[in-house]
């Protein structure tokens, strides 16, 4: 915690990517709602993130962030949050199995309702409206009175994120995610498919090494581990209304804690030293994620890291890497070099999405396969020769069989798109492509073990 630091010091700097709120009595009414609404994380949870993540800046642990790039009123259904949990729990198991470590399961869920847009306006024919930036802000629908800025629209945010949250922690401690019920994760549709039977094989594997530790003693009865897990919530600081009525004091410590998620990220849009959300984030215990694009100024990195943890602490900084399959080998191995010379402990992510997006030839916004899947393995062999660690994966991705990205096993081409292009923001990988790449990176993570 920073001296003169509250939640609201943000409020003297530029806060970039934020709503105009037109009915300034209406945001105060709300916000002063919002803060005495319960808490969806405990403090001592996310001080639990932070000593796993701890693990991850040396090679004793592997990061996996992955879900919606923005959740949405219209795509809430329990189905929805079952599928996209079953996928990570799915992923977290191949990774596991690979390297050998712990993998921390962390959701872009239960809260990721808000969007920078890389335009304020959006225009259809001779119609030109305030862009859409997230459901916790305004409406998709493309006229003028669904595109103004409705502060009510976080409290609703806030209550589908609870009721996300419940669920998830139902499925993570309730038996759901017991490693002996491993054989019944595969989804349906990706049962069939070459994805399925790999995944079926190494299930098979693992069963039978649980069969053999119940011989000796050792089974879900007994061990924790093995019928539950941890998994954790996360989405961008965005909306600093919002996220300040949900920063508390922890009566533990007397430390201010974000109690809307257990991790919060800065975007790349929205990371300048100077700016409103740094400060922010400057002043909470939880763990920080920071994204780091091309046009990232090393110096202000720096600044911007020693600003958030003062005290150089293992675990409270990720940097997500998101530079674009070409552009990575150039950019990052420079970075790598200047953090590691200033001796600043960071977990080292990438997020091989959100440089990597395109318009396809029938209009869509889509991302290929294959460039994920080169940025992905840049970054491993980039970490292998500077010596630095490759601890973690952010994903876009989700449970439902969508047709949003082009590309991998299933061969979406762009005329398929417009079968079930569902995201609201940007494309994400389906089920399947989410676990063909899971054992992608597994591979690379074999290598290095
Ligand atoms: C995102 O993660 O959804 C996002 C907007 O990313 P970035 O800040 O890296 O563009
Ligand atoms: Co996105």
């Amino acid at each position: 915690m920073k001296e003169n630091w509250t939640p609201q010091t943000w409020k003297s700097k530029e806060a970039l990517h934020q709503p105009n709120y037109e009915d300034i009595s209406k945001l105060k009414k709300v916000t002063n709602q919002m803060k005495k609404l319960p808490p969806l994380v405990f403090a001592g949870e996310v001080r639990e993130l932070k000593c796993e993540l701890s693990k991850c800046v040396d090679g004793k642990g592997f990061l996996l962030q992955a879900g919606d790039c923005a959740e949405s009123f219209a795509e809430f259904h329990p189905n929805y949050i079952r599928d996209t949990f079953r996928v990570i729990m799915q992923m977290a198991v191949i990774l596991s199995f690979a390297s050998g470590v712990p993998v921390i399961k962390l959701g872009r869920l239960a809260g990721q309702f808000a969007k920078p847009r890389s335009s304020p306006v959006e225009k259809k024919g001779n119609l030109e409206l305030p862009s859409y930036l997230g459901d916790m802000i305004n409406s998709i629908d493309f006229n003028k009175k669904a595109r103004e800025p409705d502060p009510e629209r976080m409290i609703k945010a806030y209550n589908q994120a609870a009721s996300t949250q419940n669920l998830l922690r139902a499925f993570a401690y309730g038996g759901y995610a017991d490693l002996s019920t491993i054989q019944s994760w595969n989804l349906d549709f990706v049962k069939k498919s070459k994805q399925g039977s790999n995944f079926k094989a190494l299930a098979n594997r693992i069963s039978e090494c649980l069969n053999f530790m119940n011989a000796c003693g050792v089974n879900n009865h007994n061990v924790r581990q093995l019928s539950e897990t941890n998994f954790y919530i996360s989405h961008e600081a965005l909306l600093l209304p919002y996220e300040a009525a949900f920063t508390r004091i922890d009566s533990t410590t007397g430390h201010w804690y974000n109690v809307g998620a257990h991790m919060l990220w800065i975007g790349d849009r929205t990371r300048n030293i100077n700016g409103a959300h740094v400060e922010f984030c400057s002043g909470i215990s939880n763990p920080i994620g920071i994204k780091v694009g091309p046009s990232i100024d090393q110096q202000e990195l720096i600044r911007v890291i020693k600003k958030i943890n003062k005290k150089n602490e293992k675990g409270k900084i990720t940097l997500i890497i998101r530079m674009g399959s070409k552009k990575i080998t150039k950019t990052l191995p420079p970075i790598i070099r200047s953090i590691s010379r200033s001796k600043l402990n960071v977990i080292w992510s990438c997020d091989p999405m959100h440089a990597n997006t395109e318009k396809a030839k029938s209009g869509y916004k889509t991302r290929v396969f294959k460039n994920i899947l080169s940025e992905v393995k840049s970054f491993f062999k980039i970490h292998e020769s500077e010596g630095s660690y490759a601890g973690g994966i952010h994903l876009e991705m989700t449970g439902q069989n969508v047709t949003e990205c082009m590309g991998g096993m299933q061969k979406i081409s762009d005329k398929d798109l417009s079968n079930r292009y569902h995201t609201h923001c940007d494309p994400r990988l389906n089920a399947s492509q989410s676990i063909e790449l899971a054992f992608q990176i597994a591979s690379y993570l074999k290598k290095i073990k």
